[in-house]
């Protein structure tokens, strides 16, 4: 196996042929169907095309500013929440170091990388602000709209943390922004204070908005190839483009995933065997979840790391409750392999592992868990790619992102937007006393006892 591949072999037992038959028709429909949205460049479709399609100059300063970054400052600190954030974490715990900001400076390929503004804990900020100190640190804001609560709150925090240390303009200095091109109050500080800026294009959602410079500068300062990923989105999607079931993985991991919800899964278990690929999980997780729950419909998107939670989960999954399947992302070369010493005496009872390697044994370890999973009635998907590169992440991406907009045409949703989003905001905003929300606060205080 050397090139990516999608392999539906072990849901066989569970789908006729006709039923695929009776789906192609539909699936070439809403392939169509994207194909033409994406033509007339209507709203949330500017990923489609965006590999080929985004603008080289802008990407070329994109590169230059993270240049700047990775050999101007000592740490990072990347801030966002949800699309503005999972794809680049994804990224760099995929294809960065497991333990890049415990390495020597001379040993990785950027400055130290933290997170923050993915959620509102406190304890969180206050040690992170304490890990900061005396660091010499610049940060990253990543919010599409410019106004979300997380992210604004914790920019504030670190702003005000910088200007202590450094004065204004020298902060401003330290800051980069990347947010709308016009919209938001992210986008007007940046104007009015001189903040280096990137714009996300507007047609392009936020949890599809990793390959864009939402994505791409932070990914860029962790010092990982963007352009190798840029090469990888651009060749998915031209290996993508077929509006046959036969011919296009995209369209098959769709439409396998719509049969399977169709007999009553209800779960769907996105599986890797690398813990670098925890976050890419994460990334899918969102995309699938935002993308396809609604109208009371959608399969749940959950996420297993596996042998790890083979000790957790695994008891569940052979034999509880029969609603799930598994997409398994095999990747054939992690980047390094570990042979098991052998040792003079068999202690341990690992004498028949002599001449092993680690990759050896959790290869094994793969496939013995899928046919026990099929055996015990749980469909298993497999998405292989060769290796853990910035140009197979691109490629994933891509591939997911297609599969999914196809999976939610086929469901009958509309993949692109997320209108259930904002019911806790209105409510955190109605709790918190934002001017307009009154109303909703007196209701919500009564409901609370308050
Ligand atoms: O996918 C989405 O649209 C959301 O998850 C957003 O990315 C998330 O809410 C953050 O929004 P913003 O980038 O506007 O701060």
């Amino acid at each position: 196996m050397s090139e990516f591949r999608f392999d539906y072999t072990n849901a066989e037992a569970l789908i006729g042929r006709h039923e695929l038959d009776q789906l192609s028709g539909q699936a070439a429909w809403a392939h169509d169907l994207l194909h033409r949205r994406g033509a007339e460049r209507a709203a949330g479709l500017g990923w489609l095309q965006w590999p080929e399609t985004y603008d080289v100059e802008e990407f070329r300063r994109l590169e230059e500013t993270a240049a700047r970054i990775r050999d101007g400052f000592d740490a990072v600190v990347v801030v966002g929440i949800g699309g503005s954030y999972l794809g680049a974490k994804a990224a760099m715990a995929m294809l960065g170091h497991a333990f890049h900001n415990q390495l020597p400076r001379d040993r990785r390929r950027g400055p130290e990388m933290y997170f923050a503004g993915h959620q509102l804990g406190s304890l969180y900020m206050a040690q992170l602000l304490d890990m900061l100190e005396g660091k010499d640190f610049a940060v990253i804001v990543v919010s599409k709209s410019g106004t979300t609560t997380e992210p604004a709150a914790a920019f504030r925090l670190l702003r005000d943390r910088l200007e202590q240390a450094w004065g204004k303009e020298e902060a401003a200095r330290r800051i980069f922004v990347v947010t709308d091109p016009q919209k938001g109050a992210l986008r007007a500080m940046a104007e009015r204070i001189g903040y280096t800026s990137f714009a996300i294009p507007p047609d392009v959602g936020g949890r599809y908005s990793v390959l864009t410079p939402a994505g791409l500068l932070p990914i860029a300062a962790s010092g990982i190839d963007i352009n190798e990923m840029m090469r990888g989105a651009r060749s998915a999607m031209e290996d993508l483009a077929d509006r046959s079931l036969e011919q296009n993985p995209a369209l098959q991991y769709a439409v396998i995933r719509n049969l399977l919800y169709r007999k009553g899964m209800a779960v769907e278990l996105f599986v890797s065997y690398e813990p670098s690929l925890a976050y890419f999980a994460e990334w899918w997780k969102q995309l699938f979840g935002e993308s396809e729950g609604k109208d009371g419909k959608g399969l749940f998107p959950a996420s297993a790391q596996f042998t790890t939670d083979l000790h957790s989960l695994g008891q569940y999954i052979q034999e509880g409750r029969r609603h799930l399947f598994e997409t398994v992302l095999r990747v054939n070369d992690p980047g390094a392999d570990i042979p098991l010493p052998s040792a003079s005496d068999d202690g341990d009872g690992l004498g028949f592992l002599a001449g092993r390697t680690l990759e050896d044994i959790n290869r094994r370890a793969l496939e013995g868990t899928v046919l026990a999973h099929v055996d015990g009635g749980v469909p298993n998907l497999i998405v292989d790619i060769p290796a853990l590169t910035p140009y197979w992440f691109g490629y994933l991406v891509y591939f997911f992102e297609k599969s999914c907009a196809l999976s939610g045409m086929l469901l009958g949703v509309n993949p692109f937007d997320q209108p259930g989003v904002e019911a806790y905001k209105t409510n955190m905003f109605a709790l918190l006393g934002k001017p307009g929300y009154e109303e909703q606060r007196a209701r919500l205080e009564e409901r609370l006892g308050g």
